[in-house]
């Protein structure tokens, strides 16, 4: 799949990507996702950043909770610096365009691509035939968030790679079978020390708000003795930290520490380890710990006094949706035309 060579020659570049409000934000949601969007934010491009509320529901969501996710998710943008004037921020519902284009996406992917899809797999468990049927249409609406906004570029964790490789597979089987080139084949942005943020009790699993303990994950409203806490009980190896990269090739549990540490500090795991090799997980994690409050302390802050304001939030995302629907009419628009829909 995606042998498809780039037509993003042809495109104006736009950042686009999307979180699930679909529980609370966790350090790997942070470093993997949000802070890189505020990084991508203040160039010369368009950035739009959506609480994917329509995904969210493809597992079961409480209607109270999954009305405060979608605006402590909101809220989380903003604290952690994104800027609402200069991003769109919307939630998916709020552009009907989205599901809209899903369904025609639903008619271009195909069975096989979609049976392939880990994440499904992940998240459908051994009770498959219990799942929803979103959530195995879930990918082919992901493409449509995209590409309903011909974005040319997305931000996102190691795990949605495979979500994207079909994005682009689908954008060109449409433009193939319609013979165009109107859809951007886009390019996944998977970058920095942190883009798989693994879980504090098991280095081989990823970070989760799914995951049932609380202590494998840092949260975003975490306070700090939280925070130092489970980073004080994260599980490690009797080893001090190797002074050279390769050293953690077979130590998942430090090897993810050191990325964290590189990520929350912008610094590469090569200048971590010059700082901290030789060091015992007795210093290296009060260094840690001292490091992640230091960030994630002010983002909480003003997350909680962004959530007394609700009515702002709606405003905001109100604001959002129109500007997004601008940008996503006419490409609904036209690719009704060029399928055929009488309009
Ligand atoms: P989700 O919470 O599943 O909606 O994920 C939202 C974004 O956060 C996506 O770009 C994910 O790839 C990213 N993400 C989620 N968990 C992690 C993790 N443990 N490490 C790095 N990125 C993550
Ligand atoms: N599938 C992503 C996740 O589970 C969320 C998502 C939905 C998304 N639509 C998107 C990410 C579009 C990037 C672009 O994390």
């Amino acid at each position: 799949m995606s042998e498809a060579p780039s037509n993003l020659a042809n495109f104006a570049p736009r950042v686009f990507s999307g979180i699930q409000p679909s529980g609370g934000l966790t350090l790997g949601n942070y470093l993997g996702a949000i802070k890189r969007f505020v990084d991508m934010q203040g160039a010369d491009y368009e950035t739009i950043y959506c609480m994917v509320d329509m995904h969210a529901i493809t597992v079961w969501q409480d209607p109270g909770a999954l009305r405060r996710n979608t605006r402590e998710l909101c809220a989380g943008f903003i604290a952690a610096g994104i800027d609402p004037e200069q991003s769109i921020l919307v939630n998916q519902s709020q552009v009907p365009e989205h599901a809209q284009l899903g369904w025609i996406f639903n008619c271009v992917a195909r069975m096989g691509w979609m049976k392939r899809m880990t994440q499904f797999k992940d998240k459908a468990g051994k009770n498959a035939e219990q799942a929803s049927l979103g959530l195995f249409a879930y990918p082919a609406l992901m493409a449509a968030d995209i590409l309903v906004y011909h974005a040319t570029h997305v931000p996102v964790g190691e795990d949605q790679k495979q979500h994207l490789e079909l994005t682009r597979d689908i954008a060109a089987k449409f433009n193939h079978d319609y013979d165009v080139d109107f859809f951007p084949l886009t390019e996944p942005v998977i970058e920095g020390a942190a883009t798989r943020v693994m879980s504090l009790r098991d280095g081989s699993k990823k970070m989760s708000k799914s995951d049932p303990s609380d202590m494998s994950r840092i949260n975003m409203t975490d306070d700090a003795d939280t925070i130092a806490a489970k980073i004080r009980k994260a599980r490690t190896d009797p080893e001090a930290l190797p002074s050279e990269a390769e050293g953690l090739s077979e130590r998942p549990e430090a090897r993810n520490l050191v990325n964290i540490y590189a990520a929350l500090s912008d610094q590469t795991v090569a200048e971590v380890l010059a700082e901290h090799g030789g060091q015992q997980f007795s210093a290296f994690k009060p260094a840690l710990s001292e490091l992640a409050v230091e960030k994630l302390a002010p983002i909480s802050t003003e997350m909680a006094r962004l959530m007394e304001e609700p009515g702002e939030i709606d405003a905001i995302l109100a604001r959002g949706a129109e500007r997004a629907r601008e940008r996503a009419e006419p490409v609904l628009k036209k690719t009704y035309e060029i399928i055929g829909m009488v309009r």
